[in-house]
């Protein structure tokens, strides 16, 4: 069957693999093809057991799979075959040499632009959809002709906004699309057919156009300021617990100042994932290069924050717990980084498992999607900590439940079960504020929430 376009995605992680699963379900016309390094990977996007959970990913996949879409380990034939290729490599925070701790670490994604360049005998129009510093796609265009073989490479930026967890409605639904190109016609052909593609399923006024350097920029700016709103409201948090103001309260005020708007405004033991800290330390780096110290310090703040309520959480448990934890067993309720997700990348709970674990105490941990990765993340203590699927299982003899993941399943366990197989005095600290804390409270427990008053029997 002849497909009308021929589309590749390099890179079939959380943002390759459910975007390019979008644009095959939606775009039945083209040829969509998935490659990675990673075999296994490769291996379980064409089985049933998806490498990732992202709520309704199984069925998009299930339709487009092997229809018009299809996952390989063959790069070098993905690149020569297709004529559009997107992508979607990691770009982790550098953890060696310069800029160690702050710029991106580049290296996946030159080495994808080296195999482009190499295995490509006809033109191709080249989409960054991984979160690049500013300027990128200059370099990219430059590795690209660097060979020099007269084929011609046309970058676009198209920056991917989507959350995990709502992956499916955010591709479905997009707020908005965004291409950066140059402004050439070589660019604006090139971002037409672009157009093109999302016009399927996304209305033109929600797809919107800009340069590259402004495309790359609003991707950065655009986490910046979510993440910016979660340490706004975490560090009144701080302020609420103090002066016996409810922080669910005040964000519902502020929230409802149409100018500020409601969302993102839930105090939290802190933000994780894979976006916002790499992002923000991004634009930190990104400043500090053109010498802007003062504005490279002020988003520097939100990443201080964050950490700042990850360690509060710590130390309001072991104050709350007389001073010590030692040989006290606490038990994590989710890993994940956020509900609906196994990810648990620069998840908080890692922080607070770490730092329970200094503390000598012996640490539970159970999520319905995240264990295999929890599993990794603290693969050093293995032998030091638990992993117990079921919840009211997990928390079984514990002196403390800490809420790490707003899963909802958390929300109506059986808690006066709970009580009584729990040690005394119980405790639950809900860095998500989930609970039913006066219920909980009635119940026997010891109640910390974040950012309004504790409950407690003392
Ligand atoms: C984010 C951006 O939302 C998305 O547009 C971008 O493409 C990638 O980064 P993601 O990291 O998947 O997406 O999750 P998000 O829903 O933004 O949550 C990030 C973190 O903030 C989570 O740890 C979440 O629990 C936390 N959070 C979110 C809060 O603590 N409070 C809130 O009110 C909202
Ligand atoms: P993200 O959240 O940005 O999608 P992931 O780590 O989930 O990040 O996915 C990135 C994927 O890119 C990984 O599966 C990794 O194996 C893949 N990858 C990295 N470098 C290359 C490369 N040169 N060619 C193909 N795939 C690559």
């Amino acid at each position: 069957m002849g497909f009308d376009k021929k589309i590749l995605g390099i890179g079939a992680g959380y943002v390759g693999g459910p975007t390019m699963a979008m644009i095959a379900f939606k775009c039945p016309q083209h040829k969509v093809t998935v490659v990675d390094v990673n075999h296994d990977r490769i291996a379980r996007w064409n089985s049933d057991k998806l490498p990732i959970y992202e709520p309704g990913l199984d069925e998009v996949v299930q339709t487009a799979r092997g229809r018009n879409l299809f996952f390989s380990t063959d790069i070098e034939k993905g690149i020569k075959e297709h004529d559009i290729i997107f992508v979607s490599v990691n770009t982790p925070t550098k953890t060696f040499g310069d800029g160690a701790g702050m710029a991106a670490d580049l290296q996946y994604w030159e080495k994808t632009a080296r195999q482009i360049s190499k295995y490509s005998d006809t033109d191709k129009i080249i989409v960054e959809k991984s979160t690049l510093p500013v300027r990128t796609a200059e370099a990219l265009e430059r590795i690209l002709t660097a060979s020099n073989r007269g084929v011609r490479f046309e970058v676009l930026s198209n920056p991917e906004f989507m959350a995990e967890g709502t992956a499916i409605r955010d591709l479905e639904e997009p707020d908005r699309i965004l291409i950066g190109s140059r402004e050439t016609e070589e660019g604006r052909s090139a971002r037409d057919e672009l157009v093109g593609i999302y016009t399927n399923w996304v209305s033109e006024e929600r797809i919107i156009t800009s340069n590259i350097w402004s495309s790359e920029l609003s991707k950065l700016v655009s986490n910046a300021f979510l993440a910016q709103r979660i340490s706004s409201i975490n560090s009144i948090s701080a302020l609420c617990e103090k002066t016996e103001a409810d922080v669910t309260e005040v964000a519902r005020a502020v929230g409802m100042d149409s100018r500020i708007g409601p969302g993102f405004l839930n105090a939290s033991i802190g933000f994780g994932g894979s976006c916002f800290q790499k992002d923000i330390l991004n634009l930190v780096y990104l400043c500090r290069h053109y010498g802007l110290e003062d504005v490279a310090d002020y988003w520097e703040g939100v990443v201080s924050i964050n950490d700042y309520q990850k360690e509060r959480f710590v130390h309001n448990m072991l104050s709350a717990m007389f001073n010590t934890l030692a040989g006290k067993k606490i038990c994590l309720f989710g890993f994940a980084f956020k509900a609906n997700t196994g990810d648990t990348r620069e998840s908080p709970a890692i922080y607070v498992a770490r730092r329970l674990f200094e503390e000598k105490a012996h640490v539970r941990i159970t999520d319905p999607k995240a264990l295999d990765n929890a599993r990794i993340d603290l693969q050093d203590l293995s032998d030091q900590i638990s992993y117990v699927e079921d919840p009211r299982e997990a928390a079984s003899g514990c002196d403390a439940i800490a809420v790490m993941t707003e899963w909802d399943m958390y929300r109506d366990l059986d808690y006066a079960r709970i009580y009584r197989s729990m040690a005394k005095p119980a405790f639950v600290f809900d860095g998500r504020n989930i609970l039913d804390h006066k219920g909980l409270f009635e119940l026997g427990f010891n109640v910390y929430p974040t950012g309004k008053g504790a409950l407690t029997h003392f």
